[in-house]
């Protein structure tokens, strides 16, 4: 077991497959790793051949990266069609998207929306549209899976990014864009591929329990499993980095591999207090 060391600055280790320009994320994201990304770069190995973020959300360090071959997953379909039609359909979801106003009406009509009843780009334009109006940006279904979260204020959200979008759609190209959960993402990983894991984190607190992208909750035993299949890719030669709070339960399920401990700002929490630096976890199974 490594010791725990609280860096806060690294340099910069500069992969060759970080020449690429940095794309920014298209959508904001609970746990977005925007904050975190000077951290997780300084910590990537030196080169790898398929690269896996199998809880992508925002998708931060794939877009910063544009890794050449990559398959990206969640098990929000939302998020996840979103991906797909910026790759597949770029113009046709720009052009609904400009279509749409900032105003209590269409917030709430689109809020409203069945998003099984519509087709692939008009479902995107709808998860877009949400997350640039909605409170603080917030994924959140009830238990039936609709959409709740109240509109946001905002003076005059920019609704359709079109250049954002653009060059996302042109980093998605290579990618293989899979609405799985994490362990069938990985399944076929091998010998030299690179994976990222950022699941939903075990709540610091018990009122801190923000875990609810989709319906389902990520436990403790959820991630007692991920630990395991994290330790088994390791077996198979497959390099991996995990980012998770700073908790025993954490520590002790990773304690055979290299953890550093980070500050990081939290950007989405229910206190203001809340917003303060946390302590976070970065968890390498290779040599740092
Ligand atoms: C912490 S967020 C990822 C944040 C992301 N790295 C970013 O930069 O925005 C966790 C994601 O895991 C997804 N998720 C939850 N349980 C999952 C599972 N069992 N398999 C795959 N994805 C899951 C959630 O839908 C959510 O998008």
């Amino acid at each position: 077991m490594s010791d725990a060391q609280t860096i806060m600055t690294q340099p910069l280790i500069q992969p060759s497959a970080l020449n690429r320009e940095p794309v920014s994320p298209i959508l904001k994201w609970a746990g977005g790793k925007t904050r975190l990304m000077p951290e997780l770069l300084a910590r990537l190995p030196e080169s790898w051949d398929a690269y896996y973020e199998p809880f992508v959300g925002g998708g931060a360090l794939f877009f910063r990266m544009g890794p050449d071959q990559a398959r990206i997953s969640d098990l929000n379909y939302e998020l996840v069609n979103v991906y797909t039609v910026t790759r597949d359909r770029v113009n046709a979801l720009i052009a609904a998207l400009k279509g749409l106003e900032y105003n209590r009406d269409t917030y709430y009509g689109m809020r409203a929306l069945d998003p099984e009843t519509l087709d692939p780009v008009a479902r995107a334009a709808r998860m877009i549209y949400l997350n640039r109006t909605c409170f603080n940006g917030l994924y959140r279904v009830n238990r039936r899976g609709q959409f709740n979260v109240p509109m946001g204020r905002y003076r005059d959200p920019v609704i359709c990014q079109t250049d954002r979008l653009l060059k996302a759609s042109v980093r998605l190209q290579q990618t293989d864009i899979l609405h799985a959960g994490y362990a069938d993402a990985v399944a076929d990983a091998t010998e030299g591929d690179f994976v990222y894991f950022d699941p939903p984190y075990q709540p610091l607190t018990s009122t801190a329990n923000f875990t609810s992208y989709t319906a389902g909750a990520f436990d403790e035993d959820d991630q007692a499993v991920l630990a395991k299949t994290f330790t088994e890719l390791g077996e198979r030669g497959v390099r991996c980095m995990l980012s998770n709070s700073d908790t025993p339960l954490i520590r002790d399920l990773y304690s055979e591999h290299h953890i550093d401990r980070v500050m990081a700002p939290r950007a989405i929490s229910r206190k203001a207090t809340g917003r303060a630096a946390v302590a976070e976890v970065i968890v390498r199974n290779y040599e740092p």
